[in-house]
C-alpha cells in the first residue's frame, strides 16, 4: 500500500467535528419495521450501500455471511485494477474479478468497477512506455477491459486520483499525465464507446472538501460537461483520520458537484477512530449524502476492521470477529432517518423529546402558510426512484399531502416515509404519523419507487 501517499495528504483545516451540522430539520423516528440491512436501507432510500470485497476472502464464511446480508454493491479491491487485469501487454486476466462480479450477480448486487487508468498499481510493463505508445496502451485498456464487462458494471472509476494534493490545483504528475493533458478525456470517450451503459465516474480523495484540489475536479467536470465529454459522477473517496477528518463542509461539496449535473458517489468510506466518535463520523458521512439527492450510494473500503488497508486504525462497520460497531448502529440508524442527535438508538422507535430541531406540536397557528413540494428522480431502465421533499411556507404544517400523476407504464412498488391513495395514475400521498408535523421553513422527504418512466413529474402540495 501507498504509506507515503497517506502521510502526504494535505491536512484540512476544518471546524471540530463534533460541531458538524447536518441539514436534517425534521425528526423522522425510526419505525419499529425500520429496515434492518444497510443495503436494504439504503434502498430504501433510493440509494445502494456497498463494500470493497477481496477475491480471496470470499471463502471466508465470516466474511461472506456479513457481505450477502448486508450489501447490494460491491467493489472488487485490487482485481480490476491494471496490475491485475493486464499483468502482460495485451494479456488479459480476469479471474479474481470475476469471481467477485459472478458473487455479486449470484446474490443481485451490482458492482463498481475500479479502476481502468490511475498512475498506481500498474504492471511492471507499462514503465517501458511513454508517449503515444503509452497512450495508446492506456486506451486499449480501457477498451479493453471495459468491453469483457459490458453490461455487468454499474459504474466505473475510469479515472483515479489524477489531480495533486496541495495548494496548485495542478494534474499529478504521472506517466499518463506525461502523455498530454487530453488523456482523461480521453480515457472517458474510449469507456463511454466500450460500455454506453455503465456510469464514469472520476474518483479521488482530498477532494471531499472545498480545497484547492477538489476546486480543480470542480473546474474539470464543470469543463467536461459544456464539452460533451462524457462523464457521469464524482466519486469522493473519503479516507479520514485524525489529520485528514471529515471536512465541515462535505455535503456542502457534494451538492456543488451535484449541481454541475453529475451523480456522487461516497466510493472507498473508511474512518479511523472507534466508539461513539467514530459512530457520528460514520452518521454525519451518511446523513450528508441522504441530504443530497444526486448522492446515489456509499461505499465502505473493507467489511471487517481486520479486512481493512488500514487496519490498525479500525475504520470499518463490523470488528475483527465480525460483530456490529457503533458505527454501523449509527450508519443504519441514519439510514432508516433516525435522528442524528437522538440519545436512545437502544429505543428506535421513540422520537427523541429533546431533538431541537423538532417542530413545535403547540404551534398555535398551523397550517396558514401552506406547503411547497419538488421532486428529484433517479431513473434507470425501466424504473425510477422518485424523492419528494416538503417543504412547509410561513408557518408549520400538523399534515400534508402531496398530488401528483404518473405517466401511464408507470406503477409505484413501494413508498416509504408516506401513505398512497393508489398505485398508478393520480396518486395522492401523505404523510405518516411520524412526519405530518414540519417546522415553518423547514422539509422533510419521503420516497417512492416504481416501474416506467418518470418523465417530468410535477407534485403539488397541500398542508393542514
Ligand atoms: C488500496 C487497497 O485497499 C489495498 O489492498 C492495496 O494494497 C492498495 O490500494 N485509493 C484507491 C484504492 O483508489 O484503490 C486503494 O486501495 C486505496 C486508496
Amino acid at each position: 500500500m501507498d504509506s507515503n501517499r497517506r502521510r502526504s495528504r494535505a491536512a484540512i483545516t476544518v471546524a471540530a467535528v463534533g460541531a458538524l451540522v447536518t441539514g436534517v430539520v425534521v425528526s423522522l423516528a425510526a419505525t419499529a419495521n425500520a429496515a434492518t440491512t444497510l443495503g436494504a436501507s439504503a434502498a430504501e432510500k433510493g440509494r445502494y450501500f456497498g463494500t470493497a470485497v477481496a477475491a480471496y476472502k470470499l471463502s471466508d464464511s465470516t466474511y461472506s455471511t456479513i457481505l450477502n446480508r448486508e450489501f447490494n454493491m460491491v467493489t472488487p479491491e485490487n482485481e480490476m485494477k491494471w496490475d491485475a487485469t493486464e499483468p502482460s501487454q495485451n494479456s488479459f486476466s480476469y479471474g479474481s474479478a470475476d469471481q467477485i462480479v459472478a458473487r455479486a450477480q449470484q446474490q443481485g448486487m451490482r458492482v463498481r468497477g475500479h479502476a481502468l487508468a490511475w498512475h498506481s498499481q500498474q504492471p511492471g510493463w507499462v514503465n517501458n512506455l511513454s508517449g503515444t505508445a503509452l497512450r495508446n496502451a492506456m486506451l486499449n485498456h480501457v477498451t479493453q477491459v471495459a468491453t469483457y464487462y459490458k453490461g455487468k458494471i454499474y459504474a466505473w472509476d475510469v479515472v483515479n486520483e489524477a489531480f495533486a494534493d496541495g495548494s496548485s490545483g495542478a494534474r499529478r504528475d504521472s506517466n499518463l499525465q506525461r502523455t498530454g493533458n487530453d488523456w482523461i478525456e480521453a480515457a472517458f470517450r474510449a469507456a463511454r464507446a466500450a460500455d454506453p451503459g455503465a456510469k464514469l465516474c472520476y474518483n479521488d480523495y482530498n477532494t471531499d472538501g472545498q480545497n484547492a484540489k477538489s476546486n480543480a475536479v470542480y473546474a474539470m467536470v464543470q469543463d467536461f460537461k459544456s464539452r460533451g465529454v462524457p462523464i457521469d459522477c464524482v466519486g469522493f473517496q473519503s479516507h479520514f483520520n485524525p489529520q485528514s477528518p471529515v471536512p465541515s463542509d462535505y455535503q456542502a461539496n457534494l451538492q456543488r458537484f451535484a449541481n454541475l449535473g453529475v451523480d456522487v458517489q461516497i466510493t472507498e468510506l473508511d474512518i479511523e477512530g472507534s466508539g461513539t466518535a467514530q459512530a457520528n463520523n460514520f452518521r454525519t458521512v451518511t446523513q450528508a449524502c441522504l441530504n443530497v439527492s444526486r448522492c446515489t450510494g456509499i461505499t465502505v473500503w473493507g467489511i471487517r476492521d481486520s479486512d481493512s488497508w488500514r487496519a490498525s486504525g479500525t475504520p470499518l462497520l463490523f470488528d475483527g470477529n465480525g460483530n456490529k460497531k457503533a458505527a454501523y448502529d449509527a450508519v443504519l440508524q441514519a439510514l432508516n432517518g433516525g435522528n442524528p442527535t437522538s440519545p436512545s438508538p437502544s429505543n428506535p422507535s421513540s422520537p427523541s423529546p429533546s431533538n431541537p430541531s423538532s417542530p413545535s406540536p403547540s404551534n398555535p397557528n398551523p397550517g396558514t402558510g401552506g406547503c411547497s413540494a419538488t421532486v428529484s428522480i433517479n431513473q434507470w431502465q425501466g424504473g425510477f426512484v422518485a424523492t419528494i421533499r416538503v417543504t412547509a411556507g410561513s408557518s408549520a404544517t400538523s399534515s400534508w399531502s402531496v398530488r401528483l400523476t404518473l405517466p401511464s407504464g408507470a406503477t409505484i412498488t413501494n413508498a416509504w416515509n408516506a401513505n398512497r391513495s393508489a398505485s398508478s395514475g393520480a396518486v395522492t400521498l401523505t404523510n405518516v404519523s411520524y412526519n405530518g408535523t414540519i417546522a415553518a421553513g423547514q422539509y422533510t422527504e419521503f420516497g417512492f419507487q416504481s416501474t416506467g418512466t418518470a418523465g417530468t413529474l410535477t407534485p403539488t402540495c397541500a398542508a393542514a
